[in-house]
């Protein structure tokens, strides 16, 4: 029988893109999301995309009835946990509906997990919990802090993980620490879809290239990188979503290790605003405009990941390049200019 697994925040931009890859490697899926920031038509295209119907059940990870009946009709290897939100400036705004979902709501999660005896599981953790890094590449032993209500809900949520871990040696949770998620699935079908202006580069830049926004504003060049841009490890979503089966594989075989396991997502490998911008327009043909604005709040200038305890661990590592993060995010935009509405 196929390994059972609950993806919450499967109908977000990298659940979609890791239920394919589960798929694919053999996973049996369930997804529960409450759709606050997704649309069933990801979902729909995902199940075109692998020709088979996925089993989609709407609700909300902090509603503990609807999750005791997900867990009650299903018996699961393990849960992979996207589900959150996740814009670090609406979080400032409105601290306590974060830490109400993605501290409160992984609580309840984790709580009907262990009464079901389901002790897998993976975390979609951030680079963000890195903080400033003072040392670069970032390794997964790097002192953490954070300065917003999303990265502390981030680290919050870790040390639960942590503890939960003394209690009791039987959970697996390997928590991955994605740095900057980027690009679209091949086909075009499914991509990242923000709400409203972007607040990330990436979906920022596309939009300016589609003619949907003026130009861009790179925030900052006077920071010491090569070219004053900021620097980032951008990765792309569909490599981040192989990352999930690969840590699903190992949580599989006998003789792992348990425990918190943290690891690193990444390539690690540092591209400036200004490179990524220029890739996208050799890619796409189009002309961007940009224009230097003042550095924004909270940015660092630098952030790449060791990316050895993946490759060592899980046997994974990033393999598609910057053109390809770019190339497949144009098609994506360019077939779907309102996203998936
Ligand atoms: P996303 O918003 O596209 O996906 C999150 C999904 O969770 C959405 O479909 C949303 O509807 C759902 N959701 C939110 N709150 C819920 C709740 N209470 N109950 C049920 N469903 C709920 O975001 P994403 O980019 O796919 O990110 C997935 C995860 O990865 C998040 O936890 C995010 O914090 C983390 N992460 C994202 C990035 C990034 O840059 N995209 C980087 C690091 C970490
Ligand atoms: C990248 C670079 C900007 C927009 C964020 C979250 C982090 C994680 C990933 C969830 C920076 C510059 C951006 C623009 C710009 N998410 N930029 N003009 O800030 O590295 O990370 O997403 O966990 O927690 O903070 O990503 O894409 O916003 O910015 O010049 O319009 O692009 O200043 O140097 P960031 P980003």
């Amino acid at each position: 029988m196929k390994p059972k697994i609950l993806v919450t925040g499967g109908a977000g931009y990298i659940g979609s893109h890791t239920c394919i890859a589960l798929h694919q490697a053999g996973y049996d899926i369930i997804v529960f999301d409450n759709l606050s920031n997704s649309s069933v038509e990801a979902i729909n295209r995902v199940s075109n995309l692998i020709k088979t119907p996925v089993t989609f059940i709407k609700g909300d990870i902090r509603d503990r009835a609807s999750l005791q009946k997900v867990f009650i009709e299903h018996s699961f290897f393990g849960v992979i946990h996207f589900a959150g939100l996740k814009a670090v400036g609406e979080s400032v705004e409105k601290p306590l509906r974060y830490y109400d979902n993605n501290v409160s709501g992984t609580l309840n999660l984790l709580d009907i997990m262990r009464a079901h005896d389901v002790k897998n599981f993976v975390f979609s953790s951030s680079a963000t919990v890195y903080g400033d890094p003072d040392v670069l590449p970032i390794n997964e032993n790097a002192p953490r802090s954070a300065t917003n209500p999303y990265g502390h809900s981030k680290l919050m949520v870790e040390r639960i993980l942590e503890d939960l871990t003394s209690a009791d040696e039987g959970w697996s949770l390997v928590t991955l620490r994605y740095f900057n998620p980027v690009g679209a699935h091949v086909s075009g079908q499914i991509g990242e879809d923000p709400n409203g202006i972007p607040n990330n580069l990436m979906p920022y830049i596309s939009q300016v290239a589609v003619g949907k926004l003026a130009q861009l504003s790179v925030f900052g060049n006077d920071y010491a990188t090569p070219d004053g841009t900021g620097v980032r490890d951008f990765i792309h979503v569909t490599d981040l979503a192989y990352g999930h089966v690969a840590a699903l594989d190992y949580i599989q075989q006998q003789d792992h290790p348990t425990g918190f396991l943290p690891i690193n997502l990444g390539t690690g490998k540092g591209s400036s605003v200004l490179e990524l911008l220029t890739a996208f327009s050799e890619v796409s043909g189009q002309r961007i405009p940009y224009q230097f604005a003042p550095r924004r709040a909270g940015d660092i200038a630098s952030c790449y990941a060791s990316a050895d305890k993946a490759k060592a661990l899980l046997g994974w590592e990033a393999e598609l390049s910057i053109k390809d993060m770019c190339a497949d995010t144009w098609r994506w935009q360019r077939l779907n200019p309102n996203g998936f509405s």
